[in-house]
């Protein structure tokens, strides 16, 4: 995984910045539980989408692993900042009325102790609000890249630690049911092949990039899915 720490200088810029973090944050809104008060922003990162999540009413609290990225989520949100693992929560069962992680569980090996802290934390008819598949959220239809990367797509795409499908079954394996789904454009977030040449991710890598045609054309920003998971009344807290 990425050093985080040391990109923390430019992550937002370099990830879409204010324009991506608007639509990540007004997807999420229209998933959150009315009248959600506990938002716990997990991978929350520099606070850019954790921020505008803020209402009154509401406390919005940005955990992440990363001192570097939390130092610029604490400019955001004063003391609502923890540093802590998505796999081992610094928090208290049964009491948030959301749990939000935008952009993390692509990361891991394995999303299930994630889904399962979420779990643990939420109060029942509470939500989780995930992304999943994020890097086949790039390949935005129609598009020669997408075209060219429908083999790897098929082959890669479910063993991702975000695949929706899984998340999905591991979610159900904590109680937690499906409650809605959207989308938000990763605005600023399109690459032409050569961009994308120079920093491939995950199974992008095996895809030939340099066969691709107008090697400068920026290709349509991506399409990035949220889904949520409520916590159903009937699951036992685990406690801890
Ligand atoms: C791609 S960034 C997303 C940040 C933010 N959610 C956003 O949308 O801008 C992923 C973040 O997850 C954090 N992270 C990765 N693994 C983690 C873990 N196991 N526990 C907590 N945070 C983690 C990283 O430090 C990083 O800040």
């Amino acid at each position: 995984m990425l050093d985080y720490d040391r990109e923390a200088d430019r992550y937002d810029d370099s990830r879409g910045g204010e324009a991506r973090a608007d639509e990540a944050a007004r997807a999420v809104e229209r998933l959150l539980p009315s009248g959600a008060g506990t938002v716990i922003d997990v991978g929350a990162g520099t606070g850019i989408v954790s921020t505008r999540l803020r209402r009154p009413g509401r406390v919005v609290v940005a955990v992440d692993r990363s001192s570097g990225m939390l130092t610029r989520a604490a400019g955001r949100l004063g003391g609502r900042v923890v540093r802590g693992d998505a796999t081992r929560l610094p928090l208290r069962p049964g009491r948030a009325d959301a749990v939000v992680s935008v952009w993390l569980l692509h990361l891991l090996s394995d999303a299930a102790p994630v889904v399962a802290e979420a779990a643990r934390v939420l109060r029942p008819g509470g939500v989780l609000i995930t992304t999943v598949d994020k890097e086949q959220s790039r390949l935005v239809s129609p598009s020669d890249l997408a075209d060219l990367a429908a083999v790897p797509r098929r082959e890669h795409g479910p063993a991702a630690a975000d695949a929706r499908e899984r998340v999905t079954a591991l979610a159900a394996a904590s109680g937690l049911v499906p409650a809605g789904e959207t989308t938000f454009v990763g605005v600023g977030q399109g690459r032409s092949p050569r961009e994308l040449r120079g920093a491939p991710a995950g199974w992008l890598r095996e895809l030939d990039l340099a066969a691709l045609p107008d090697q400068d054309r920026r290709r349509p920003d991506p399409v990035y899915t949220l889904v949520a998971f409520r916590r159903t009344t009937s699951t036992a807290s685990t406690g801890r």
